[in-house]
């Protein structure tokens, strides 16, 4: 069996057997020092030149080449100890030594935190990018949240569903990213920009409580808190109130921030709710950096914003929504929505969650009768035939009975952004867009051969130039 390098410490005095890429090799004269590096971290392995056969095998080591090795654990001598390594008051005198595959030059540095290297080097080289301690931090912290996260809501009967990935097109906001049907000459499939209808859906069906962890799709230019794909930590929940989604919510980030990151101190709880009103004319924007503290990194300074204004005039002189077209008024404002008078006046019962100065969340109570959301569509304009074309389905489905029925989603790359005290949600995604949309490392996006595009009905029309 290996032993973990931050383990050895319980092995002294006996033989251990590590496996993992050397991080560096050191000769010292007679002595060959290398690093050891898995998962856990590194530990210090000294070669002497008494075993020759060994210590000339060891002097070929280079970095990054994959090693097994034998070696008997002790106590590093007083004054070497390495206070930064797990294992640093240990080094292990090799015995043995198997190397399981060699490496060429990586063309980047692992070992440092990375920041410094080109955007195309370490999306290109992602696979070699996240061997660094920094990627493995964020992504096995990564992994901690979403089981936390998980453990938590199934203690709340929340149910764990997934949604379809191929569906169709919705107007949330953003541009769809389309797959064309083979089956279904002309036709296309939308990626989902979020599962928003089929989880007022599982509603209706009367699953209560849906969460999931759901890959959202959006043709957007990234950006650092942006990526056109991403995840949301996405709920609904049957026969509640917007007090109520918001208390499930503010509890669940409390205790994930006191269990996960314990460092990190909370501004204010409860956490302070500001209206949008309140929001533009005091801080300029909708999610405002609130933090009494700029330079404090452990400081979390969350509020919830409301009362939005449901709608907002469109170039044309229309009217569009403002963030979700499932929205219910806020109850004193649904007589005027049916009625579709005082529209610039009707707010929605949306809350926006702001952490540090961005948006990390942003859910509402639904409008669960087709009279109210077909009332939505009318004063967006929407002729009958296209809102039945669109969102029949959904017009249909509250038609037989829907309970009423809110919920949320979470940017949560951008939460985990802001805890791991990153800049950009690329260092919480393992395989993440660069700014062009592009996936360097598979090369992606790519053409395709003339039999796929006659399979999918589909002519490439070159651009005039
Ligand atoms: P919304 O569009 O506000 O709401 O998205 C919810 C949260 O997702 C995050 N987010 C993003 N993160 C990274 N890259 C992106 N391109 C991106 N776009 C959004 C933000 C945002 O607050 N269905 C509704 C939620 C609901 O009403 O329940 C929705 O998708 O942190």
């Amino acid at each position: 069996m290996r032993t973990l390098t931050r383990d050895i410490g319980a092995h002294e005095g006996k033989e251990v057997t590590l496996m993992g890429w050397v991080d560096v090799r050191r000769d010292h004269g007679k002595l060959i020092f290398i690093d050891i590096r898995d998962w856990t971290g590194l530990a210090q392995v000294v070669f002497i030149p008494k075993n020759k056969e060994l210590h000339e095998k060891a002097s070929e080591l280079r970095s990054e080449w994959v090693i097994k090795l034998t070696g008997t654990v002790q106590r590093r001598p007083k004054g070497l100890e390495n206070p930064k390594m797990a294992s640093g008051s240990y080094e292990v005198t090799a015995t043995g030594l198997e190397v399981s595959a060699k490496a060429v030059t990586p063309p980047l540095d692992v070992s440092s935190n990375g920041l410094d290297i080109s955007e195309e080097v370490r999306m290109k080289y992602r696979y070699l990018d996240l061997r660094r301690p920094r990627m493995q931090k964020n992504l096995r912290n990564r992994a901690r949240v979403f089981r936390f996260i998980r453990n938590h809501l199934a203690s709340k009967n929340f149910v764990e569903i997934e949604t379809p990935i191929l569906s169709k097109s919705t107007p949330e906001g953003a541009r769809d990213f389309l797959v064309p049907s083979r089956i279904h000459e002309g036709k296309f499939y939308a990626l989902p920009q979020s599962p928003q209808q089929y989880k007022q859906l599982f509603m209706v069906a009367g699953m209560d409580r849906y969460y999931q962890f759901a890959r959202c799709l959006r043709d957007e230019d990234s950006r650092g808190d942006r990526q056109p794909e991403f995840t949301q930590l996405d709920m609904e929940m049957s026969f509640v109130t917007r007090e109520d989604v918001m208390a499930v919510n503010e509890e669940l980030l409390i205790t994930t921030v006191r269990e996960m990151y314990p460092e990190k101190k909370i501004q204010e709880i409860p956490f302070p709710r500001i209206t949008y009103k309140e929001a533009m004319e005091k801080y300029g924007t909708d999610r405002p950096d609130i933090r009494k503290d700029k330079n404090d990194p452990n400081l979390l300074a969350f509020c919830w914003v409301i009362d939005f204004p449901f709608f907002e005039k469109t170039e044309e002189g229309g009217w569009t929504f403002t963030h979700n077209p499932f929205s219910a008024p806020k109850p004193e404002h649904m007589e005027d929505l049916l009625a579709q008078r005082n529209i610039a006046n009707i707010l929605t019962t949306q809350y926006d969650i702001a952490l540090n100065g961005f948006e990390v969340g942003g859910g509402s109570i639904r409008n669960h009768t087709s009279a109210g959301l077909k009332a939505v569509f009318n004063i967006m304009g929407f002729e009958d035939e296209r809102i039945m074309r669109n969102f029949g389905h959904m017009l249909e489905a509250f038609d037989f009975g829907a309970p009423p029925h809110g919920g949320i989603a979470w940017g949560i790359d951008r939460f985990m952004m802001l805890m791991e005290g990153e800049a950009n949600i690329r260092e919480v995604i393992a395989f993440p867009k660069t700014g062009d949309g592009s996936d360097l490392m598979m090369d992606g996006p790519s053409e395709v051969s003339p039999e796929q595009l006659r399979d999918l009905h589909i002519k490439i029309v070159e651009k005039k130039k």
